[in-house]
């Protein structure tokens, strides 16, 4: 394939950033989208400088209006897309189910859950006139019913539903896509980037792993090529249990 063209959510700062500037040094034109135009905006003139092709798309994944804008967009500017990353996501705290807001609740699904979907279904058209698409979803270990349940792993004893939950439904729905497109050339995943030092975690004040580090099997995915795999969920050290 000669140029190829991705979209990344939440690409200002974070695991997001990094996804941009990995794609950005494979080569790829990469749309930073980013929900405040100035963060946006100075975050893609610090790619720029680095030599990077990134192009900042405004963006708030919650805002039909805005996805819309951004398909319109990729199909002027490039007629196709070829690696949408479903990076932005909200709400990482440890409020217990007994005391959740339906408020909280809604605008976490808003923009971890319903986002991406409204992000795929928006770009598939787009999507499909890639000769090899490439979805990925960012997820998150949090998301996963086994390790949630498993006596040792260290989720059994955090206790949080609205993260959570969004997470294990963007794995379902990473699943049912995956079904849906399985005769398709275009590949989906869901990928858990790590206990990694951003914005996010800054409030737990134990996470090491830096966010260059979280983004690379994002990357990998997104750049994979015929052997790419389809409908999984992982980290960088391989399968996930569901
Ligand atoms: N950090 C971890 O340990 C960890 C672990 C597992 C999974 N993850 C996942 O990794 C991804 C990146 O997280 P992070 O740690 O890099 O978090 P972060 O530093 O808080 O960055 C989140 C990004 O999402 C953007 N965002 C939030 N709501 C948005 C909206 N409505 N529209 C557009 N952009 C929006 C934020 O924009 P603003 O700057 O405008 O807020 C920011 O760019 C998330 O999906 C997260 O769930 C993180």
């Amino acid at each position: 394939m000669g140029e190829r063209i991705a979209l990344v959510t939440g690409g200002n700062k974070g695991i997001g950033f990094e996804v941009v500037r990995g794609l950005g040094a494979a080569g790829v034109t990469v749309y930073l989208g980013a929900r405040q135009a100035a963060l946006g905006d100075a975050a893609t003139a610090q790619l720029r400088a680095e030599g990077h092709d990134v192009r900042f798309v405004h963006l708030d994944v919650t805002a039909a209006n805005d996805i819309a804008r951004a398909a319109v967009l990729m199909q002027r500017q490039h007629g196709r897309l070829d690696i949408l990353v479903n990076n932005a996501a909200i709400g990482l705290d440890f409020t217990s189910p007994s005391l959740v807001t339906m408020e909280s609740m809604r605008s976490i699904f808003e923009t971890n859950t319903f986002a991406p979907v409204a992000m795929i279904n928006a770009l598939l058209p787009l999507l499909r006139n890639s000769t090899a698409g490439r979805i990925v979803n960012v997820s998150s270990d949090f998301g996963s019913l086994t390790l949630n349940t498993t006596p040792k792993m260290p989720h059994r004893k955090a206790i949080s539903l609205a993260y959570p939950s969004s997470k294990a439904a963007l794995n379902m729905i990473t699943v049912q896509f995956a079904k849906e497109l399985r005769e398709s050339p275009i590949r989906i995943n869901a990928v858990d980037p790590g206990f990694t030092d951003t914005d996010m975690t800054s409030a737990m004040g134990n996470a090491t792993r830096s966010a260059a580090q979280a983004a690379v099997a994002i990357v990998r995915l997104a750049l994979a090529g015929d052997d790419c795999p389809h409908g999984t969920y992982g980290n960088e050290d391989g399968p996930l249990p569901w």
